[in-house]
């Protein structure tokens, strides 16, 4: 019997991104299928925030074809470019709500932007997506700064919810929180996964995380993708960039504890 052709997301091909005569990406590629849940790691500046963004279509890189949902980008009209951002919810590195706004207001922002509702159906949307991400209802009025860490990153996340996109973009989600806070955002994030159809790709540093919640490790290095791979076959890549990033402690842990459980 025929495998299905799983559908392509993201297909990058050929990416180049550079800063004045700082090179961050040259020849890069990457594919990422429906339903995955994909770690970008990489050491700090190699680019994959300003990676994240370019698949969000919020910057675009000097050369190479991002195709989304199938459809190349650059041949895409101001229209269908909107209609594709509209399946993108992206989560910043910062978080980034507007602090004059209640968290509602916040969730509430994108939606008004892209649909004629009226306020109370608006209202009704925008806690629906706070539900989701496990706020409790009180949150919705408050404004962001009265918020602990990780409330204030499901806000995030249901700002990103708002306009139901089928791909989930997050810039370090993890980073900052305790480990309990953490791995409580692990789980949301595997609920929502599981949930809504989505296509996850999470820019993170956190090896808990990775082995938690991805299926996928897109190694950023040398200025592109170096390998796309579950974790258990990253950590054992033989390539000396990967092997650095992962010979330290909290990567050998993780690996023992695969090891043990094998
Ligand atoms: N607007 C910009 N102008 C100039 N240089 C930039 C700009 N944005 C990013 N860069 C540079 O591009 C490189 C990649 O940045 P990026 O933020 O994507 O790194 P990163 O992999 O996300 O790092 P970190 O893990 O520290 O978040 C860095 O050297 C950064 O200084
Ligand atoms: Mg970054």
């Amino acid at each position: 019997m025929a495998m299905l052709e799983r559908n392509k997301i993201v297909e990058l091909q050929a990416i180049a991104t550079q800063f004045a005569d700082h090179v961050v990406h040259h020849q890069l590629d990457l594919t990422i299928y429906q339903g995955e849940r994909v770690a970008l790691v990489g050491g700090s500046g190699t680019g994959k925030s300003v990676l994240l963004s370019e698949i969000a279509l919020l910057r675009e890189p000097d050369a190479g074809e991002i195709m989304l949902f199938g459809q190349p980008v650059t041949q895409l009209s101001g229209q269908g470019l909107a209609g594709l951002r509209k399946q993108i919810g992206m989560m910043f590195q910062q978080g980034a709500l507007f602090s004059s706004l209640t968290v509602l207001e916040n969730i509430i922002l994108p939606l008004q932007e892209h649909q004629r509702l009226s306020q109370s159906l608006l209202e009704e949307l925008a806690m629906l997506k706070l539900r989701l991400t496990g706020l409790p209802e009180q949150a919705a009025h408050l404004y962001p700064q009265s918020l602990s860490g990780g409330m204030l990153k499901r806000a995030a996340v249901a700002r990103a919810l708002a306009l139901d996109p089928a791909l989930l973009l997050l810039d370090e989600p993890t980073a900052g929180l305790d480990p309990a806070g953490a791995s409580a955002f692990d789980d949301m994030l595997l609920e929502l996964h599981a949930s809504l159809n989505l296509t996850l790709i999470l820019v993170t540093h956190d090896l808990d995380s990775i082995w938690r919640v991805t299926d996928q490790v897109a190694f950023l290095g040398d200025q592109r993708v170096l390998a796309k791979q579950p974790i258990e076959m990253m950590v054992k890549d033989e390539h000396p960039v990967i092997k650095a990033y992962f010979a330290n402690n909290r990567a050998k842990r993780a690996a023992i504890k695969l090891e043990s459980t094998a």
